[in-house]
């Protein structure tokens, strides 16, 4: 962390939240790299409002610590945009939903789509939701619309939330924006086929009585369940050499303690980052801020056990220890890291969730 030892995501935090003894242009610098460690292009724009509330189901899914998509290390929540459009849907159980999903950076690649719905006070069931994708809008009068069927679920009166997959239709507009025309939900009498349902199902239209932030917490959400380039990287490569280190760290435990030293010696330190300090609070919901901790300490000849050297520090050491001038001790660094979950808003005030690995010192050794 200090000098030729050094790490990545740790140290950019540490710049910033030291932020009041650097000057402009170095605070600007570990600001971009931690964004872009972070995978963000810029910064969101500041914001004078509070922050908009967060959906419960990502707030269970940033408490749970767990993205329900094999490989997704992100989940990113839309509502309806609402537009002229919704006016030619006046019913309840035919309704066109739009996703805006042109914030989605271009290195993500869709793993799961879910679209929920809450059902409505009063619904029996007795009822199926059809679910579309419009691959082309129809023209009044002219051509019918494409439709594609995406999932058909049957809405049984015990059920509070309703799910269903919108994976296909998610994964083309990333690919089109442009071909995105939304999603067509239809509610049928399950026992009358094709006959529209005409008592209470799922909410999908505001009603006039009802306030922003009590339609928010019933509105259809799409979450969308994405793995960037980095997460991809780290998969594809298998074993990381993180883990082989953990591995390695794991035989070399067995520790003989100098209590005498133990102050200097390399071990792992508090470090508390605190996203407001260093001017993050008005994107990030969650955390406030984390313990980060950092790795600091000498790596003396001969090299503990409980340091977690690899042979070749234990070789430089011991080098070191005959000829100073030759090479330096070995660092100490973390060996070992693990991820920490973050919510924050996007550009377009969506609500995201994203698993950052490597954002946490574990263990530290000598290397
Ligand atoms: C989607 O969002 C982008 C970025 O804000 C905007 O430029 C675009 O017009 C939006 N598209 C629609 C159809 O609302
Ligand atoms: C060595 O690694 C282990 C496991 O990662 C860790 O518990 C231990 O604290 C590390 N040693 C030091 C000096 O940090």
């Amino acid at each position: 962390m200090r000098g030729a030892c050094a790490c990545a995501v740790v140290c950019a935090l540490v710049a910033l939240c030291a932020g009041a003894g650097l000057d402009e242009a170095t605070r600007a610098a570990a600001e971009r790299q931690l964004l872009s460690l972070l995978g963000l292009p810029r910064r969101p724009a500041r914001r004078l409002a509070p922050l908009p509330p967060v959906p419960r189901a990502l707030r269970l899914l940033y408490a749970d610590g767990n993205i329900p998509a094999a490989a997704a290390n992100t989940a990113r929540s839309y509502h309806h945009t609402p537009t002229d459009l919704d006016n030619r849907f006046p019913a309840e159980h035919r309704f066109r939903l739009y996703f805006n999903l042109s914030g989605v950076p271009v290195d993500e690649v869709a793993r799961g789509a879910e679209l929920t719905f809450q059902r409505a006070p009063g619904a029996i069931g007795d009822q199926r939701l059809l679910l579309y994708d419009i691959v082309r809008p129809g023209c009044r009068g002219k051509t019918e619309p494409i439709l594609r069927l995406l999932d058909s679920v049957l809405l049984t009166p015990d059920k509070g939330i309703v799910k269903t997959d919108a994976l296909s239709a998610a994964r083309r507009w990333l690919l089109e924006p442009k071909d995105n025309h939304g999603l067509l939900v239809r509610v049928i009498d399950e026992n009358e086929r094709k006959m529209d349902a005409k008592v209470p199902h799922v909410r999908v239209r505001r009603r006039a009585s009802e306030d922003e932030e009590e339609w928010n917490t019933v509105q259809p959400l799409l979450l969308l369940y994405t793995e960037d380039a980095r997460a991809r990287e780290a998969r594809e490569n298998g074993e990381t050499r993180l883990t082989r280190k953990k591995r390695a760290a794991r035989r070399g435990h067995r520790s003989h303690h100098h209590r005498k030293e133990a102050r200097e010696i390399c071990q792992r330190r508090p470090l508390y980052v605190d996203f407001a300090e260093v001017g993050w609070s008005d994107w990030i919901v969650a955390p406030h801020g984390y313990d980060a901790y950092y790795c600091q300490g000498d790596c003396p000849f001969p090299l503990a056990d409980h340091l977690n050297g690899t042979n070749h520090a234990i070789v430089q050491t011991l080098v070191n220890s005959v000829n100073p001038a030759a090479v330096p001790k070995a660092c100490c660094v973390p060996t070992q890291l693990s991820p920490i979950s973050m919510l924050y808003m996007d550009e377009l005030n969506n609500v995201v969730l994203k698993n950052y690995q490597d954002m946490m010192v574990v263990g530290c050794g000598c290397r």
